[in-house]
């Protein structure tokens, strides 16, 4: 498939098929990560896949979003927000961050070498660990589109993150930037409607 094509049809996914992704196709997606460019030419990079279902009952268990979609209006009232679009997906999203993980078809945990204090970067470029791996993800859901599978990337809380790190055994010095839930949608899989952006809009000619 053209590549624009895959980038076009890349959506997030959160409700998926009882249909695994076979195995071959999960190592071309992860080596399709592994061609993104990295900061320090390493790709220092290593993925956990998390196939058993009380393994991911586990992760879940650390997820303290509400399930329902009254709950989550009442987060998303909370933070104040007003674009519908924008709601909208945050109501359609907080509501299925337990479902989306426990029923995904394939859960990549990436992981990325990072010697430093990932939350106190004392410059841009020490954030260049964390950059370089969001690299390798946005490769991986292009490559996912492009085979007709299509997910979701979660951001881990704070304690979330710490208990990943100890469940999944991460040696010292490696740090996770999100989960991917991956799989093949579901047959009324929920999309979010996007907001139209037209790029002359947002093109600016030698300055802003
Ligand atoms: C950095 C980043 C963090 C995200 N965190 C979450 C998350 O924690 N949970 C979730 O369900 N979706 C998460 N998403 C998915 C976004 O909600 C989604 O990409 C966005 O609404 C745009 O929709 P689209 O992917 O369909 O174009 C995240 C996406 C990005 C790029």
């Amino acid at each position: 498939m053209d590549v624009y094509e895959a980038i076009a049809r890349r959506q997030t996914i959160r409700d998926f098929a009882a249909r695994p992704v076979p195995a071959e196709i999960v190592h071309k997606l992860l080596d399709a990560g592994l061609k993104a460019p990295s900061n320090d030419h390493l790709r220092r990079w290593e993925f956990v896949l998390v196939q058993e279902r009380a393994r991911r009952e586990e992760l879940v268990r650390q997820i303290s979003a509400p399930r329902t979609p009254e709950g989550a209006r009442q987060v998303v009232d909370e933070w104040g927000l007003t674009d519908p679009l924008q709601r909208e997906m945050y109501i359609q999203g907080i509501a299925r961050q337990y479902a989306m993980i426990l029923n995904a078809g394939c859960l990549i945990v990436p992981c990325f070498y990072y010697p430093g204090d990932l939350l106190r970067p004392d410059s841009l470029s020490a954030l260049n660990g964390l950059a370089s791996i969001w690299c390798c993800v946005e490769n991986i859901l292009v490559a996912a589109a492009a085979e007709g599978i299509f997910g979701v990337v979660r951001i881990p809380f704070e304690e979330e993150r710490a208990f990943m790190k100890r469940f999944l055994c991460l040696p010292e010095h490696y740090e996770i930037p999100c989960s991917i839930a991956l799989g093949y949608p579901a047959e009324n899989a929920s999309r979010a409607r996007q907001v139209e952006i037209r790029l002359e809009d947002r093109l600016h000619q030698e300055q802003w």
